[in-house]
């Protein structure tokens, strides 16, 4: 019989967590579900019967990431991936107006949570290896998408991801991290209004769910995935693949209107347009 693969996924008890969990118990997988929220967490993992442990755990807290690490090792033996996908909104508001210790709470559940579980899940698959997936964010790509703690904490993330993966590739632990755009969950509110908030900006026509995230968090986890570290994947429908959208500023795209060409720019030869067919 094949061994069954292990993880931890922090923030587990909800959203992109939960659906995370799901996705690796269906393939089977067992997990420890790692969550600040009591209540949620042991609710969730209850539905899981015995494949899946739930440990209440700060992930801001060392003790409580490293005994979250413990307990999968201690239950299943061993630990193949770390989910480190916990996360909060965090402080918002003005630059000038934020005060240090709600800065400090987004960067310490945010990327020092990251750290942690960079830190004891590797220690965990030392000699064995294994797959580390961060949760990082659009928001850590550019500016427009988060509040600026948040934004600047997922930069960070992406960032460690990408050295973490350095580090740790030659004891055979990838390390990549999944950038969502807006995925339907508790965190973004009940999803009342995203649909028209997208459809001016989102390519793809439907809304991002937290199953469409699992799925890539689950082929990062696994053997299929066994060539790609360092990476930062979006999912995001498209969102950031479109850009700043400055082409409506300089008069639209011809296409929308129906023309198609070439324009020969200054070298003194004229454009060419004709009607598309
Ligand atoms: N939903 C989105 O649109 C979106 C977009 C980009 C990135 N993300 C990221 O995806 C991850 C999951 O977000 P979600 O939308 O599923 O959120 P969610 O609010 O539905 O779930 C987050 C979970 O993390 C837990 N958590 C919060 N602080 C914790 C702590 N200190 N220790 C342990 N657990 C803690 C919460 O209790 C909750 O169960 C986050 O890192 C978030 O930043 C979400």
């Amino acid at each position: 019989m094949t061994e069954r693969r292990a993880a931890v996924v922090t923030g587990g008890a909800s959203g992109i967590g939960l659906a995370t969990v799901t996705r690796l118990v269906t393939g089977g997988w067992r997990v420890v579900l790692a969550d600040y929220n009591a209540a949620s967490g042991e609710a969730a993992a209850a539905g899981f019967g015995d494949d899946v442990r739930f440990v209440r755990t700060d992930v801001a807290r060392e003790a409580d990431v490293e005994t979250a690490v413990g307990a999968c090792v201690e239950a299943f033996g061993h630990v193949d991936c770390v989910v480190n996908n916990a996360g909060v909104g965090g402080a918002f508001g003005r630059l000038t107006d934020i005060e240090v210790d709600d800065w400090d709470y987004t960067f310490a559940v945010l990327v020092r949570g990251v750290f942690l579980g960079i830190k004891h899940g590797a220690r965990a698959m030392r000699g064995r290896g294994g797959s580390i997936v961060n949760l990082g964010s659009i928001a850590g790509l550019a500016a427009g998408a988060g509040p600026q703690a948040y934004s600047a904490a997922k930069a960070a993330v992406i960032n460690l991801g990408r050295t973490a993966a350095t580090e740790l590739g030659p004891e055979r632990i990838r390390v990549n991290t999944v950038c969502p755009g807006l995925v339907v969950t508790p965190l973004v509110g009940d999803g009342v209004g995203a649909a028209e908030v997208m459809a001016g900006a989102q390519p793809w026509p439907d809304l991002g769910r937290p199953e469409d995230v699992a799925e890539v968090i689950a082929f990062l986890a696994g053997d299929a995935s066994r060539f790609v570290t360092g990476e930062a994947i979006t999912v995001d429908g498209g969102l950031t693949a479109a850009g700043p959208r400055m082409q409506e500023a300089y008069g639209g795209d011809p296409g929308k209107r129906g023309l198609v060409g070439v324009n020969r720019g200054t070298t003194g030869e004229g454009a060419t347009v004709r009607r598309a067919e």
